[in-house]
């Protein structure tokens, strides 16, 4: 009876097993709260990301973003008419999160920020990449959701330095009352959270997948010139030639298209819009390979735009080229 009395009993904070859980929240506070910092000190450290014609401008960016996001009239309205600013807001809001979660302090609000964060650059920069596990947001605002759960639970945090220690009651300094709704809500709201999350990282993308299909294509070198080539005239084959690369439209889809010249006198062709989450790829005529200026992905163009780094899943889609005897290059 007394072993059962004693069992029944609830634990109090601060006991040896509390203790240990407690712990158990810090490495996933500091790997955010540091991810967070990290990604705020990269981009100032860009000096293109507020940089017009840079190829890693935030203005690009947020277009392609834009173009491809269920949010891009969001996008649109708040974000595009002042790159700059949403920029360096951007900047601000992750320096802020993530020292907060660093340093302990109004934990659960700034995680639930990270959350809204993550969440945004969920449903813009990684919403094109298929299936929704190879992009890292997803997981971010889940992992966040758990942080505003679990909070910091008082290890390792300023606020004893700068609120003074804590009295009676929790590790926090708050009365020791258990508000068991508010903890009920909690935990239902981030389980809501987590399943909103997962449910729309299902929902179908058809830009992505029709890309996935049609990115095995391998791209087709223009061989000995025709007579009557099929297709849309994108620009004469010497200025390809001479310049190393031509941008045009793919009359097929519209999309932003990239012709490339290679060693050796072919031509190849391929949408330019990036596998990874939709931003336009450019051609590096030093390094020969394309490069798209969100997230760092390379493809090679000489190897059926094969994706030589970066968190592209799948190479670029390919376009036929035909060459005619009148020196143009036709896109088919
Ligand atoms: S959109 Fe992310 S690497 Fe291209």
């Amino acid at each position: 009876m007394a072993r059962k009395a004693q069992r029944s009993q609830p634990q109090r904070p601060n006991q040896p097993a509390d203790r240990w859980f407690a712990y158990g929240t810090l490495p996933l506070r500091l790997f955010l709260g540091a991810t967070f910092v990290y990604a705020g000190l990269q981009k100032i450290s860009d000096p293109g990301f507020l940089q017009p014609g840079a190829s890693t401008y935030i203005g690009t960016q947020l277009q392609s973003f834009a173009a491809h996001s269920p949010i891009g009239f969001l996008i649109q309205v708040f974000a595009l008419p002042v790159p700059q600013l949403a920029g360096i807001g951007v900047i601000a809001v992750e320096l802020a999160i993530g020292a907060l979660v660093l340093l302990g302090l109004a934990t659960r609000w700034a995680a639930a920020a990270g959350a809204l964060v993550n969440l945004v650059f969920f449903l813009t920069a990684s919403w094109s990449v298929q299936p929704y596990f190879l992009g890292s947001d997803s997981i971010y605002v889940v992992a966040w959701i758990t942080l505003v759960l679990l909070g910091d639970q008082g290890v390792l945090t300023v606020r004893p330095v700068i609120f003074g220690p804590p009295g009676q009651g929790d590790s926090r300094g708050r009365p020791a009352t258990t508000d068991l709704s508010r903890r009920r809500l909690l935990v239902q709201l981030g389980g809501a959270s987590v399943a909103l999350v997962w449910v729309l990282a299902l929902l179908p993308r058809g830009r992505a997948s029709i890309q996935a299909a049609s990115s095995s294509a391998t791209p087709s070198p223009a061989a000995s010139p025709i007579a009557s080539p099929a297709g849309t005239r994108i620009g004469a084959l010497a200025d390809l030639q001479a310049q190393g690369s031509l941008v045009f439209q793919d009359p097929t889809s519209g999309d932003p298209a990239v012709a490339v010249a290679l060693d050796g006198g072919s031509v190849v062709a391929f949408d330019a819009v990036c596998t990874h989450a939709g931003c336009t790829v450019s051609y590096d005529s030093g390094a020969k390979v394309l490069s798209c200026p969100c997230h760092g992905a390379v493809f090679d163009p000489a190897h059926g735009a094969a994706v030589v780094s970066g968190p592209a899943p799948t190479p670029l889609a390919s376009i036929p080229l035909q060459v005619g005897t009148d020196g143009g290059v036709y896109a088919a």
